[in-house]
């Protein structure tokens, strides 16, 4: 299967994907890169990886759906099948929902519906709960809220700081992620 992977800054999902193929952990092919913030760091992840990349800038386009047709113009040329979100911070539009039903899946850092949006990990710090995790879910049109596919609970000790829960978030993501796409897609 083809996957295209969206991501808009630092990457490291991106990255857990594409080790964890390397490492015969997860059997897809990530065909396409797309970025929507030129500058940003998974770019050159990919381009180390030798994974074609689209980068666009949003405001170079008159809608939403007229970026979207220009991605989906790319998802086609690659043969995608999947679209994998990993730090893509954008709402997916009803232009691309409609060309992948139940193929757009994201990963959030809290156990959903708790704490959606940005920002995920300091909510749950602020709130003072002991328990928060990591989410994988279908996308649909809301702000992370399509249909559960996988969970992982993570404890908040007391006195952990913000940077130390994101450490331990991030650390169970890059496992998570790829094992969670390869019992989805394989
Ligand atoms: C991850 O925490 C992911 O759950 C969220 O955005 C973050 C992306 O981090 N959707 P990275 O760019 O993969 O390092």
């Amino acid at each position: 299967k083809n996957i295209a992977v969206f991501a808009s800054g630092n990457g490291s999902n991106f990255q857990a994907i594409v080790d964890a193929i390397e490492a015969g952990i997860l059997h897809v092919n990530v065909s396409l890169l797309v970025c929507d913030k030129p500058g940003a760091f998974v770019i050159e992840r990919a381009e180390k990886a030798g994974v074609p990349v689209y980068s666009f800038a949003p405001k170079e386009f008159s809608s939403k759906t007229a970026f979207e047709q220009a991605i989906h113009e790319q998802l086609e040329n690659y043969g995608v099948d999947y679209i994998v979100l990993a730090g893509y911070m954008r709402l997916i539009g009803p232009f691309l929902l409609e060309k992948y039903p139940g193929r757009i899946i994201n990963i959030h850092p809290s156990l959903l519906p708790a704490f959606p949006g940005k920002d995920a990990i300091g909510q749950a710090v602020s709130a003072g709960v002991k328990v928060t995790g990591v989410t994988i879910h279908f996308v649909d049109e809301g702000m992370d809220t399509g249909p559960i596919i996988a969970q992982r609970a993570i404890e908040i000790a007391d006195g952990e700081t913000e940077q130390e829960v994101a450490e331990k978030i991030h650390a169970v993501e890059h496992v998570f992620y790829p094992e969670t796409l390869e019992k989805l897609l394989n």
